[in-house]
């Protein structure tokens, strides 16, 4: 089925295009006229090469213009998709205002931490954003970025919930298939959406390898093994730049490099607890594979992570400080010429959910904000992520202590990024194009179609799946699903184990609260990958009085030998909604996955794992690439 999936993104995106030409021609210039149209300056010339544009409007830029370039934000639609003047109700975080941002520190590099609620109204707000930019002195848009918006995952700071847009399994159910192709698919798809609200950079792919079961950012890796996360991956950057980089692109931003999975006993390194990276397999290398890959495949952006690396032979700080990283490693040897940019607040404490939140300043706890940049700079960072403190650099070049070339080099790479995406001379959007690309009906059945074939069958007894089609008459005691969606199927819900015929559970897997951290605000899910005793007590229960059909959300690689010794049936799903859980078990639909990691037995074979090396759990309750077909062909 979907064969002709290829055919009708290019449909679509044939119809965008003629679309987007008709609205062109008689889109309102008189209300859009910008310092921009002046075609009498060259940089706003497009019959100008971009490399002539760059230059011209760079030697008109003042040093604060150009410092302003090198730090994006995080920022918010207003009440009523107005620009916001202080943070709106709602976001955890303390934002600056957007005219504080644009109209005074010269700021165009922002992203997005609303939700796509309705995508011509958020089309809106961008154009409102975008006259705001071209208002300014010199006219620069604004390039708008994103966490991942394509997936069930909602966790503050790394992904958000898709809205509008299409929903699709986490990149693991990607993972699962392996088909470069569906990720192609996947990745233009979410290309569409992303171009018809004006995001034009994405904030991911992350490919960290999962060799650390417990690490809390595995939900959005493609897994444990580092030639199938380079094999999906470059087709996913193409999927989302285009054959060719340009005015239809979304730029890319490959993280974490170099590898953020080998975290000190699988803890996050956003957290002070979680700062130290390391490899007591000597086994670094393995994860710059995938990042070798994208480079290679064209990525124009990538992002080094939080954590500082300990027993290597680089320097003990955080990988955006760290010159042997970025200047020595990613740039001269491994010859990325792209942009670098850095993770979010390495340098400014900030206030996060009405608490303190320092700075990510690993290694570099005891430096002043000057010093902080000043390193970001050596190290060879392009532009500051989560920041909007400009004036430190440009204080850093007053005091002679950076040369002005620097930022020259960097602005640059960042003004050759919006030419290139078609940023100056096409900065508007058309609302109406919005709404009918986002979320079309289309896009969501490719999305679900690829949720059911995510499912990966752990254990089946007895052949008991699927179920017969006279068995969905039949009594069942659910948990994690919707009464209506599964009464919709012909079930009759009851209330209790002992009243049904079968139970159908759907988990979450075990997780850590860590309180007084802010990641337990942040839904961060660590620590332990076994259920606890309470909880093994309760399904036991279950399990016993009933057949039972489990099917536990693979966000980590989980410990869970007694769930399968137990229960009937037991799927691994990577996000994928009630409809398609009821299409699969009812044979509907045939499941597809295999595993994208091993899954350990227990939380004591996990700590026994060396961090960087990759399928090393003793005894594995299931290997990588498990995953039982209905089908015996
Ligand atoms: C275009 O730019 C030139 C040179 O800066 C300026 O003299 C002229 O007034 C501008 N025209 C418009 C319509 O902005
Ligand atoms: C937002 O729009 C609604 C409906 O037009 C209006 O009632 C409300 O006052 C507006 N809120 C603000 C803050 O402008
Ligand atoms: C914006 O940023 C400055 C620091 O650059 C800060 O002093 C100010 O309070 C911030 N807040 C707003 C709402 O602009
Ligand atoms: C990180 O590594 C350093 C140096 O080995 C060590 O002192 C520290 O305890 C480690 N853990 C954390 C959380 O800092
Ligand atoms: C269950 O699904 C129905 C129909 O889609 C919906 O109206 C209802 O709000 C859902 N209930 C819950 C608790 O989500
Ligand atoms: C931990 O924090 C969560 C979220 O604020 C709260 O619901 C929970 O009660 C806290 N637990 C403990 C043991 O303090």
């Amino acid at each position: 089925m979907l064969q002709h999936s290829t055919t009708l993104v290019v449909g679509l995106l044939a119809q965008l295009a003629a679309c987007k030409h008709s609205h062109g021609s008689s889109m309102n210039h008189a209300v859009f006229a910008t310092r921009a149209d002046n075609q009498s300056l060259g940089y706003r010339n497009p019959s100008w090469s971009v490399a002539d544009r760059v230059d011209d409007l760079l030697s008109r830029m003042t040093l604060e213009e150009k410092a302003g370039q090198m730090f994006q934000d995080s920022i918010a639609i207003g009440t009523n998709y107005t620009l916001s003047e202080k943070t709106p109700p709602g976001y955890p975080i303390d934002l600056n205002s957007t005219e504080n941002m644009v109209g005074e520190k010269h700021m165009t590099h922002f992203n997005l931490l609303s939700p796509i609620d309705n995508a011509g109204k958020v089309a809106g707000w961008y154009n409102l954003l975008q006259q705001r930019a071209l208002d300014t002195r010199l006219g620069i848009p604004i390039s708008l970025s994103s966490d991942p918006r394509h997936h069930e995952a909602d966790t503050f700071g790394a992904s958000l919930s898709p809205g509008v847009f299409s929903q699709w399994p986490e990149s693991l159910g990607l993972a699962a298939l392996r088909d470069p192709k569906l990720v192609e698919t996947f990745a233009e798809i979410a290309r569409q959406e992303y171009l018809a609200v004006g995001l034009r950079s994405s904030l991911h792919p992350q490919v960290d390898l999962a060799t650390e079961p417990r690490w809390a950012r595995i939900y959005s890796v493609w897994g444990e093994e580092a030639e199938l996360t380079a094999e999906l991956i470059v087709a996913y950057i193409k999927g989302f730049q285009g054959e060719e980089f340009g005015v239809n692109s979304v730029s890319t931003v490959t993280k974490h490099f170099p590898g953020g999975g080998p975290v000190e006993n699988g803890e996050d390194s956003h957290f002070v607890y979680g700062k130290n990276q390391t490899y007591p397999g000597n086994n670094f290398d393995y994860h710059l594979i995938p990042f070798k890959a994208a480079i290679k495949a064209g990525a124009r952006q990538i992002m080094p992570y939080y954590s500082r690396p300990i027993g290597t032979e680089y320097e003990e700080v955080a990988f955006g400080f760290n010159k042997g990283i970025i200047t020595d490693l990613l740039q001269n040897e491994l010859g990325f010429e792209g942009i670098v940019l850095t993770d979010w607040t390495l340098l400014s404490d900030r206030i996060l959910f009405g608490l303190p939140f320092p700075a990510r300043a690993w290694g570099m706890e005891d430096k002043t904000e000057h010093e902080r940049v000043l390193k970001i700079m050596e190290a060879g960072c392009d532009q500051l992520g989560g920041e909007n403190r400009p004036e430190l650099l440009v204080d850093l070049v007053n005091q002679g202590l950076v040369p002005e070339t620097r930022l020259d080099h960097s602005v640059r790479k960042l003004l050759k990024e919006k030419f290139l995406l078609g940023l100056f001379d096409n900065p508007f959007l058309d609302t109406e194009a919005a709404d009918k690309v986002v979320g079309n009906p289309e896009f969501q059945r490719i999305a679900d179609e690829t949720q059911r074939q995510s499912f990966t069958l752990l254990s089946n007894k007895n052949d008991l799946l699927p179920m017969q089609k006279e068995a969905s008459g039949s009594a069942v005691y659910i948990e994690g699903l919707n009464q209506t969606t599964v009464e919709a199927r012909g079930f009759k819900v009851v209330a209790t184990p002992e009243e049904a015929d079968w139970a159908f559970l759907r988990l979450a897997a075990p997780f850590e609260v860590r309180n007084g951290t802010l990641s337990e605000y942040m839904s961060f899910q660590q620590g332990s990958l076994e259920f606890k005793a309470a909880e093994r007590a309760r399904q036991a229960a279950i399990y016993k009085a009933v057949p039972t059909i489990v099917d536990i959300k693979l966000d980590r690689p989980v410990a869970i030998p007694e769930v399968v010794e137990q229960a009937a049936a037991v799927f691994g799903t990577f996000g994928a909604s009630g409809d398609a859980f009821l299409d699969i078990v009812l044979g509907e639909a045939e499941p597809l996955g295999k595993l994208p990691f091993d899954l350990p037995r227990s939380d004591k074979a996990v700590e026994a794992q060396k961090e960087d090396v990759p399928f090393d759990t003793v005894d594995p309750l299931f290997k990588f690439g498990h995953g039982l077909r209905y089908s015996k062909a």
